[in-house]
């Protein structure tokens, strides 16, 4: 049979996705199947995620000082929109997964430092965050499907946790992992994805300034939904590459492939910088639309975080940078 395939956005949000299942008719249907649960699930967002704050540890650390160094160009995202339209697949191939991601316990919670290491180390994730210095910052946000936030993220830079891991020299890259429990997760025991979602980026990117663990938003805990408890964010590079709910940060001299690279190389590679010009296989990246509202506004170069980060890539002007 031939399915008509519309571009990206084109399609309403909740089908939007960065997905390679729209090349993939029988996934398309049982994602289509499990859509209609989470909708439901998705009512009890405000209460069941109200307790999970109550349940963290270190919540009366927020809020975090804000840096004043990283500053935006539009008004701030309403904190509903960021947190009940999101991509969390490990929950379902939609956007309604707020309900469905309430039953990820968060505690204990450790995060495992391995491969090119000093020494593998597994610590808890209230130990870790204290450890870290502590900062607000409010970034861009810009997924490869289109659409776009502006939130204000509290976490520690990423150059802080890769020191307290102590790479050995060798070491060029650093993948994270995310957690994996298909009992809890239901999207995991769709066994056609390549679990536990993975991504990374060289030491270089990891140590720059803009690379940031994320483990609260609003200036709260960050929900579940989100990637409690720690979350990476990356603004210059496309959502996917943020990996959620962190397990394990390996450091390899291999160069990972990421879980939507594995999926689908032709449409996601490993660099994924923001780029206007370079369209999506199947969409136009020159526009974004501001999550919550109908504005559109042109997608900047590294989503406008040139002046930082465009150095990383002198010298790789062969390689596929912007996919
Ligand atoms: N991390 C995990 N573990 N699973 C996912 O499905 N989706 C990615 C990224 N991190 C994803 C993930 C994608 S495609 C995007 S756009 C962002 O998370 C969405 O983050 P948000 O829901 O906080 O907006």
């Amino acid at each position: 049979m031939l399915i008509k395939r519309r571009r990206g956005w084109e399609m309403p949000e909740s089908s939007a996705t960065p997905e390679a299942v729209y090349l993939d008719r029988r996934t398309l249907l049982r994602a289509a199947g499990f859509g209609a649960l989470s909708a439901v699930a998705a009512g009890l967002v405000p209460e069941v995620r109200a307790q999970g704050v109550e349940a963290d540890p270190t919540a009366s650390l927020y809020p975090f000082q804000r840096n004043m160094r990283y500053r935006l160009d539009r008004p701030l995202s309403e904190e509903k929109d960021a947190t009940t339209f999101n991509n969390f697949y490990e929950f379902g191939s939609h956007k309604s997964i707020a309900g469905a991601a309430q039953a990820l316990k968060l505690r204990p919670w450790t995060v495992t430092f391995d491969g090119m290491v000093e020494k593998t180390m597994t610590v808890d994730i209230d130990d870790l965050l204290k450890q870290m210095p502590r900062e607000e910052r409010l970034y861009r946000f810009r997924c490869v499907e289109a659409w776009a936030m502006a939130v204000p993220w509290s976490g520690f830079p990423m150059k802080a946790m890769v020191d307290f891991a102590r790479p050995l020299s060798g070491a060029r890259y650093v993948v994270m992992q995310t957690f994996m429990d298909p009992k809890v997760a239901s999207g995991q025991r769709q066994t056609w994805y390549p679990w536990p979602y993975t991504d990374g980026l060289t030491i270089a990117e990891a140590t720059n300034e803009l690379a940031f663990m994320v483990t609260g938003i609003y200036g709260k805990p960050v929900p579940k939904q989100n990637g409690a408890p720690l979350r990476f964010v990356t603004p210059w590079k496309y959502g996917f590459k943020q990996v959620k709910s962190i397990v394990k940060v390996t450091f390899t001299d291999k160069r990972p492939v990421g879980y939507w690279e594995k999926l689908q190389s032709s449409e996601y590679g490993f660099w994924a910088n923001i780029n206007p010009q370079v369209p999506h296989p199947r969409w136009s990246q020159a526009s974004e639309r501001m999550l919550g509202t109908d504005e559109r506004r042109p997608t900047l170069l590294f989503n406008g975080y040139g002046e930082f980060v465009a150095d990383l890539y002198k010298g790789l002007e062969n390689e596929r940078l912007y996919a």
